[in-house]
């Protein structure tokens, strides 16, 4: 039973409850890492806390933060011993109480990797029950080496909005909005856009994504000590500010708002303090003033108006009206440009669309002639980067639900016309017997991962010989692989992937065949 949650009559207090109390401090030593970002530590006979910014090894001083009917969450507040792999949080904001959008600010680059590993080991042991016999590697994406930051990767940001207009990220756990100033896990090109600066007033959310036109290494933000000459007519054209790292020229910037639910004009809903040194204008309205002295500008004209992307959209009920520019982003990947609807799904590491195509062709080997289907397919990606390699001699079908990531896969792939896309929820598609057989498969569920039906096609007749599985999340990509073992598929290789540096998620591509 969570704090909040009101007791039934009878209900007796569990045994978790009468040990630890929403406040209370404890010293214990931090035990395994474990799935989302915690840490595992047990104090003598009494049940497992969750402890958040430790590393395991540490003895530490926790505050429980959340009592629930198994088990305690806690905040690490003092380090009394510390890991090696210990170091300075890069972003100020990444503590306890802080902003809640990174669990592994406090780890270096490599122990960072090495806990991913050990969790996704963990997951398929306990729930696949596969044992891989070695430690897993996860794999730093092109573009953290050699510069090791970490930072600036980020090309999709969503910013939660305050009622009193201020944009930052919520708290980990919590609805409550952090005034992070900036956010250095964002690519340059969004925090060149500098939305934390304006009020958003009236807005709910609003959601910055960058485009490349270029490879991913061009598009990566430079090393603060990047050698490239800005002269240099080899380089491109980063028009780089002293103490900015340096951005591509060919910028593509979406700017999408949502509207707030109740965000009345000039009032400030209760418990939120006001942004960097408010101030009301003659007229009685907020005319926020921020500590450098910048008046910002309310939502939505000046804003809009004023922030440099090329498209300003708002979205309503899964629909988005340009407000001015385009409603899509190019990106390029895989030697190629793709179309991708604004607000639609694209890996956010600039490398990772790149790294994952490469790794989905080297686990499904295609050949001229052969037959692939795309499921989760998205803008098409995958079913694009293996369409030339089977060739017009073979076939693609793509099965993706959303209307608009269908029109984009559609337009990305009419260059083939031995390609199909369908407009289908995944777990109609593999039962509809029109659905062509196809001897290679590739899957790139949501974090839920694969829908039952689709376990089912698999270990069923489908035909399929060899699978390439990309997921997001070890606990269903264990719990999938589990399934698909118990129905005939080997598992033949494991690639992990460090998409998300200074986060807990990890991108996996598993390759079966049967
Ligand atoms: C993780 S994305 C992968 C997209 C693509 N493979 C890529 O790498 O760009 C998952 C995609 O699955 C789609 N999707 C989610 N649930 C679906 C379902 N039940 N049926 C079909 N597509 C679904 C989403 O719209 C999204 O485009």
């Amino acid at each position: 039973m969570g704090e909040c949650e009101p007791r039934g009559e009878g209900e007796s207090v569990s045994e978790v409850e009468l040990a630890y109390q929403v406040g209370q401090t404890v010293e214990v030593t931090v035990a395994d890492v474990a799935q989302g970002g915690w840490c595992v530590a047990r104090l003598e006979g009494l049940p497992v806390i969750f402890v958040r910014h430790a590393l395991p090894g540490e003895r530490v001083v926790a505050r429980v933060t959340e009592v629930t009917s198994r088990f305690a969450r806690a905040d690490a507040t003092e380090v009394l011993e510390a890991s090696a792999d210990r170091v300075e949080p890069p972003c100020p904001q990444a503590h306890p109480g802080g902003c809640g959008g990174c669990d592994w600010q406090h780890a270096s680059l490599p122990a960072q990797r090495a806990l991913k590993g050990a969790v996704i080991a963990q997951q398929l042991r306990r729930v696949a029950g596969l044992d891989l016999d070695r430690e897993i590697t996860v794999e730093p994406l092109p573009g953290d080496e050699p510069a090791e930051s970490g930072l600036g990767w980020r090309t999709r940001v969503q910013f939660a909005v305050r009622p009193d207009g201020l944009a930052g990220l919520r708290a980990h756990r919590s609805h409550e909005v952090i005034d992070i100033g900036d956010c250095p896990i964002a690519h340059p090109a969004i925090r060149d856009l500098g939305l934390l600066d304006y009020s958003w007033e009236g807005a709910g959310t609003v959601e910055a994504a960058a485009g490349s036109t270029e490879p991913a290494d061009l598009f990566r933000a430079a090393p603060p000590d990047d050698p490239a000459q800005p002269d240099d007519p080899a380089q491109p054209d980063h028009s780089a500010q002293p103490g900015h790292p340096a951005i591509p020229v060919h910028q593509d910037r979406v700017v999408i708002l949502t509207k707030a639910g109740r965000a009345p004009r000039g009032r400030r809903a209760p418990g939120s303090a006001p942004g960097r040194g408010a101030a009301r204008d003659e007229r009685g309205r907020d005319a926020r003033v921020r500590s450098d002295d910048r008046a910002v500008e309310p939502f939505p004209q000046e804003a809009v108006d004023s922030v440099e992307a090329e498209a300003v959209l708002i979205r309503s009920a899964h629909r988005l009206t340009p407000v001015r520019g385009r409603q899509y982003l190019t990106q390029f990947a895989a030697g190629r440009h793709w179309q991708v609807n604004a607000g639609g799904f694209w890996q956010v590491h600039p490398a990772a669309a790149d790294t994952l195509s490469e790794a989905v062709v080297a686990a499904l080997e295609p050949k001229p002639g052969d037959t692939a289907l795309d499921l989760y397919a998205g803008a098409g990606l995958f079913a694009g980067v293996l369409a030339p390699l089977v060739g017009a001699d073979g076939s693609v079908t793509a099965v993706e639900s959303d209307a608009a990531a269908v029109r984009d896969a559609r337009a990305n792939l009419d260059v083939y016309p031995w390609v199909r896309v369908h407009r289908n929820d995944v777990a109609l598609a593999v039962a509809d017997p029109g659905l062509p057989q196809a001897r290679l498969v590739v899957a790139d569920p949501p974090r839920a991962g694969l829908a039952r039906e689709v376990v089912d096609y698999l270990t069923g007749g489908s035909g399929a010989e060899r699978f390439a599985y990309v997921s997001c999340d070890p606990a269903t990509l264990a719990r999938d692989l589990g399934l698909l073992i118990a129905g005939g598929w080997r598992v033949d290789r494991l690639r992990a992937f460090d998409a998300f540096p200074m986060t807990h998620h990890v991108e996996c591509v598993v390759t079966l065949s049967r």
